[in-house]
């Protein structure tokens, strides 16, 4: 494949993978994220090297997310970071709702199709419907594929022009983990690529970004040395537990949604995530002392929103768990046990907020003695409609 981007090779992306196997990728000339420097020569430099071609991202005025599963809540971050940086309309679509009925064909479109594996049949089926009936429209409604994998070998790649590689390893569970983690590095660097393009941040606030995210990796370890042992022993609590609900807001309303697909996958108990601000809708009917509520609480916008939610859920008898900025006495006193993360800009936190969950699922499965690796009825790649 021509357009294949080497996110890992200035280390950026291993913030998902220990296991981290480096392609030997002959197309890959340049680092994707320059150092954010101030220097005069460095200003002239686009501060995210992806090496996707102007002619993708040429009059564009929306984008559209095909995926499926984790693929599929990494793309909602990823809207937010396209619509909010770069002000680009985007909406993400199942694969497999959208090859029955595809959204209405406009044209400036650039089509994304994310899949860790490159081999998701409805992520493909969906990409190479879209191809074909841009095909059929003729030049007008110009055919636009870019895909997000971490498999620059997949059958994604042979059907894309472009691929984002993401670099997090070998992943070997069925739950995507690292994987997730480094889909969301990739939306980071496409947003920023793209609102450096069409001049939609200043480059002081997409170097303060860049500079976030390469501190990303260092605030991971903290939380997964600040928190393995309290969430092994947490786990203990909920190993019989029928029900939880996972809520947050904004950026992180998608990560609300993969930690409780996270906890479904490999633990196998029900788990819905919502978007706090819902819960009066209709989902605060489940609440009692058996349901745990998990409310993902980060500053920013909808800090003091989520936890006004939060405590909605206290006053049904929920217990309470917060994923919440350390040393924050304000969460301390709303939640009944807390995961703290390293404060952060509440644009980088979903890389933050979603390790707690990933381990909290993690030590529950094991605590209920299940695989974590192969849960029952799931496959890692699905290669069926
Ligand atoms: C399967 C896996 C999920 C995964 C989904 C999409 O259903 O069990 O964990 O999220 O496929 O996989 P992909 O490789 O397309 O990202």
């Amino acid at each position: 494949t021509d357009g294949v981007t080497d996110l890992a090779a200035d280390g950026v992306t291993d913030v998902g993978g220990k296991l981290g196997e480096k392609r030997n990728n002959p197309s890959v000339s340049s680092p994707p994220i320059s150092k954010a420097t101030s220097s005069s020569s460095a200003a002239n430099q686009p501060p995210i090297k992806l090496g996707i071609p102007d002619s993708l991202y040429a009059n564009l005025e929306q984008i559209q997310i095909l995926a499926c599963g984790t693929s599929w809540h990494a793309s909602l971050v990823g809207k937010y970071l396209l619509e909010q940086l770069a002000g680009i309309p985007t909406m993400v679509q199942y694969a497999s709702e959208f090859r029955y009925a595809p959204s209405p064909l406009m044209k400036n479109t650039l089509t994304i199709g994310v899949t860790q594996s490159g081999e998701t049949a409805d992520t493909l089926a969906a990409l190479e419907m879209e191809r074909q009936r841009r095909i059929d429209l003729g030049a007008e409604y110009e055919v636009k594929l870019l895909g997000i994998t971490n498999r620059a070998e997949s059958s994604l790649a042979h059907l894309v022009p472009h691929i984002i590689e993401t670099h997090a390893g070998i992943e070997i569970g069925v739950a995507a983990t690292k994987t997730f983690v480094t889909q969301l590095v990739a939306f980071y660097c496409l947003a920023l690529d793209l609102a450096y393009r069409r001049k939609t941040l200043p480059l002081s606030k997409i170097a303060e970004i860049i500079t976030g995210l390469r501190q990303l990796p260092a605030q991971i370890e903290i939380v997964l040395e600040s928190q393995e042992r309290y969430i092994e022993e947490l786990a203990h609590d909920f190993s019989e537990t029928q029900d939880f609900i996972f809520i947050g807001r904004g950026i992180n309303f998608p990560i609300a949604l993969e930690g409780a697909l996270k906890l479904k996958e490999i633990s196998y108990i029900h788990a819905e995530g919502y978007p706090a601000g819902e819960m009066k809708h209709g989902p605060i009917a489940l609440l009692d002392a058996k349901v745990p509520v998990v409310a993902i609480a980060m500053p920013g916008m909808v800090y003091e929103k989520v936890l006004s939610n939060a405590q909605e859920a206290k006053a049904r008898d929920a217990r309470l768990i917060g994923v919440t900025p350390m040393n924050d006495e304000e969460a301390a006193h709303v939640f009944d046990n807390l995961l703290p993360v390293p404060v952060v800009d509440e644009l980088l936190s979903p890389i933050l907020t979603v390790i707690p969950l990933q381990l909290l699922a993690y030590h529950i499965a094991a605590r209920r003695g299940l695989d974590v690796d192969q849960p029952r009825n799931l496959a890692k790649s699905v290669t069926v409609e």
